[in-house]
Formats: C-alpha cells, structure tokens, sequence
C-alpha cells in the first residue's frame, strides 16, 4: 500500500482540510505514516500568516529533497496558503516539489496526483469542499473541526488570508447539520465550528425558505439548528468585533449546548492603530461588546489577538494596548510580532518598529497577559468546572472546561466522558481539579 506522510502549520482550517485531504487518500487505499523516509508521497500544508510560520515550512520541505534525492517515486505537495501566496515561484525555490495546490483546490488533489507530470493549479473562485461520510477522517476523537465557511472578504491590512483564502462563502446549512449529525453517531462530543468571521456566516436561499426566516443572523440560525442535533458541545472560532452582538452572546447563553467562551481578536487597543489596521471599530465600540457579553454571560470566558509593532505604532499606542489588556483582563491572549506579508495594503506601509523593539513590546505584552491569566485563574480555586475528558496518560487526565480552560485531574477517566471537576490548583496554562 502507498504510504503518506502529512504535515500541517497554521490554523485550524489548515488541519481540517489536511483532514480532509487524508480522508480521501485512505479511502483510495493509502496509509498513513509519520516518517517521511517511509513514504511515497508527502504533504507539506502551509501557513502564510506571518513570515515565521512560513519559512517553518519551507525549511520542511527543503529536508524532504533528500529523500527525493535517494527515492525519485517520491512525490512532495506543497499545499495551503503558501502554496496560493507563491503559485510558480515554489517551482524556482524548490524545483523537486511535484504539486503546489492552494487551499481552496483540495477536491482537486487526487485527480492531480495521478498524473505524472508537474502540476499547479491554484484557486481563484475557491470551490467548497464536498463532505463524504465514507472518507470522513478527523485526528480527535471527541472533538472535531467542522468548517462552515472559507475564505475573508474583511481585508484587514497587514492580513494575507483574504488573498490566499478567497472570497468569503458559506456551506450550506443542511450539508453542515448532517455533518454534525454523522458525528455525533460516530460518538463525537463536540464541535469546533471554523470560519475566518463566523458571526457573517451566510444562509443559502434553501435554509431561508424552509426555516421560514430572514438572511439576517445567519450564525445564530445555524447554531440553533446544531443545537438540536444531540452533539454535547458547540464550539466556534473567530468572532470579528464589527459583526458580534448582543444577540449572538444571548444565544450563546439560551443554547444549552454551545460553550462559553467567545475568541473576540481585539489587535491593538490604539483608535490611530485600529484604524490603519482596517479592522472597521473603536476601542470603544470592543469594550461596550465586552461589557455586553460579561452582562449576558459573566461567567464567560474571553480570549484574544494582539499585534505588537505594526508600522506607526508608538509607545503611546502600544501602552494603550497594555492598558487595554488591564482593563479587559482577558483570560488569555495570543500575542504576535507585526510580520509584513505579501499583497497586503500594510507591506506598502514602512515597517519602521525595529525588530528588536518588537521583540521587546511583544515580552512586555505577554509578562503582563501571564500575570492577568494567572490572577484570573485563580479565581477559579473551588470552582466547578464541566470537563470534556480527552486523554488519558500516567493516571491523569486531560480535558476542556466549557470555558475551554484546559483541566488535568489525578486520575484515570475515560476519554470521551464528562463530568464536574472542583478546581483545586492553578497552573498558567491549566486548571488541576479534582
Ligand atoms: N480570521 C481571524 C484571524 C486569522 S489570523 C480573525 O480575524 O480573527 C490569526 C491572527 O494572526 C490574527 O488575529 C492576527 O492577530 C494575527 N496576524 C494576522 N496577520 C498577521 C501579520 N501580518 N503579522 C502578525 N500577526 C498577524
Ligand atoms: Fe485576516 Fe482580518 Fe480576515 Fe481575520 S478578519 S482572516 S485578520 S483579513
Ligand atoms: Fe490559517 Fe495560516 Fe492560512 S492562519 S488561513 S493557515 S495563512
């Protein structure tokens, strides 16, 4: 049998089309292995997010060329957003890639692999991928990537994804719901619903007329119908600010299974910043939401993204993202130095915060985040936190809070279940409980 090896940077739809892209070679009679040395074809899946991501993988696919070298059947496929950012300038930088195939061509990649010679093909409308139960793979067990919409039409300036990703589109209601459907009879407990911007999720014409209901408020008529589906949680991810509202933190509230936490990326908290950035609202406008949301589910949980050093941001702006992260106290937050990309308005901009300085606002920004996470953290001493048990190794176990506050008990439980936990001890990254 074929072996494949697969490699996967970046986000979460990144790992759900490398699952999907596996679920089909299975099916074709492949299998799969985690040595490259091994196999007969691997499959680089990239990130263009920021330059860091990128040369990772990059540097990857440069180490697969020896095994090229000793195995000419080796084929290599370079494949995600990279492979959409550079189209034929990977051939010149790596002549020994076979495929490069952008993120929206999936459908594509087998038809491509069984012809000899080199091919690119890159999207430019973006088609959807097709779900087929009988080549359905995921990684996790309970918890699984069900990705509801690609692509960005909100062209953030220093974003490549709206570039690479295509035109925002969103699957159809009914082809979502019986995903979810077929997981929850394959025993799976929770969803994690991907989109760059779910809050605009799109109803097709179809779910408009037998819902008998509005175009208006797209996301919140799909979580209500995957609500009724019997999975145990509904997870989603990334919220943008100009889109979020009230209703969609009451739903979160009135819906017994959808989880409390929202991922709300604030990215500077600089009006001036903001602006530049195109991310279309205030600081303002983010803390009345937050305040919105905390009136509605104050034992939400909140998370975050923050840019450090992009072009023109001075001290007085970078201190107003610490002082946002103050005020908000987020109960955690990723934290990213500025990285120019490709295509992007921002990469026109003079990219005039040395590196260093960089460097320096993004240890500042996470010195204080820790010490927030930390502080909130402890509030939850006594608690009771609902786990989702995932793994289980050396007699603990490891799992998620509705919060998604990861959790470890001291004993063995069996994965898949859910229980209450009592926290009893903190960790920066990890609630201990009992
Ligand atoms: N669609 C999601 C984010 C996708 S990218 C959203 O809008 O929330 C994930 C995060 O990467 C972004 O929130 C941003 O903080 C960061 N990011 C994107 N482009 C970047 C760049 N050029 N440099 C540094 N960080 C970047
Ligand atoms: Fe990028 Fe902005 Fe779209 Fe997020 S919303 S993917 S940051 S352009
Ligand atoms: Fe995701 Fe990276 Fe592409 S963050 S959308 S894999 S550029």
């Amino acid at each position: 049998m074929p072996k494949v090896y697969i490699r996967t940077f970046g986000c979460q739809m990144n790992e759900r089309d490398s699952e999907w892209i596996i679920g089909r070679l299975l099916s074709e009679g492949w299998e799969l292995t985690d040595n490259p040395a091994n196999a007969d074809l691997a499959i680089v899946n990239t990130c263009s997010v920021r330059k860091h991501a990128e040369d990772r993988a990059f540097s990857l696919v440069g180490r697969l060329k020896k095994i090229k070298n000793q195995k000419p059947n080796f084929k290599i496929a370079l494949i995600g957003c990279s492979a959409e950012a550079y189209k034929e300038e990977i051939f010149e930088r790596f002549p020994y890639v076979d495929l490069v195939i952008g993120p929206a061509k999936e459908n594509k990649f087998l038809e491509f692999l069984k012809e000899e010679r080199k091919i690119l093909s890159v999207g430019e409308e973006g088609e959807n991928k097709e779900f087929i139960p009988e080549c359905d793979y995921r990684r996790k067990r309970f918890s699984a990537f069900v990705s509801i919409m690609e692509g960005c039409d909100n062209f953030c300036s220093y974003c490549i994804v709206p570039y690479v990703r295509g035109r925002e589109r969103s699957r159809p209601l009914k082809e979502i719901v019986s995903e979810v459907k077929f997981l929850v009879d394959k025993g799976y407990k929770e969803v994690m619903l991907l989109g760059q911007n779910v809050n605009s999720y799109k109803l097709d014409s179809s779910s408009v007329g037998s819902l008998g209901r509005d175009k208006n408020n797209g996301f919140i008529k799909l979580l209500e119908e995957i609500d009724k589906t019997g999975i145990e949680r509904i997870r989603f991810m990334t919220s943008h600010p100009k889109d979020a509202s009230g209703d969609l933190f009451r739903a979160m509230r009135d819906l017994e299974h959808v989880c409390e936490h929202l991922h709300l990326p604030l990215q500077s908290g600089s009006d001036k910043i903001l602006k530049l950035m195109n991310r279309n609202y205030t600081l303002d406008r983010y803390l009345n939401l937050v305040d919105e949301y905390r009136k509605i589910l104050p034992s939400g949980s909140l998370t975050t993204d923050i840019i450090v050093g992009f072009p023109g941001e001075e001290e007085e702006d970078f201190e107003a993202t610490l002082n946002a992260l103050l005020k908000i106290e987020f109960d955690s937050a990723f934290i990213f130095k500025y990285s120019p990309r490709p295509y992007t308005s921002a990469s026109k901009l003079e990219d005039n915060v040395p590196r260093q300085e960089k460097e320096r606002r993004n240890n500042l920004a996470l010195a204080v985040q820790k010490e927030i996470s930390l502080r909130k953290k402890m509030k939850l001493l006594k608690e009771k936190v609902e786990v989702l048990f995932e793994e289980c190794k050396d007699g603990k176990t490891l799992g998620r809070s509705r919060e998604n506050f990861s959790v470890e008990v001291n004993r063995e439980e069996t994965p898949g279940s859910i229980a209450d936990v009592i926290v009893e001890g903190v960790r920066i990254n990890t609630l201990i409980g009992r």
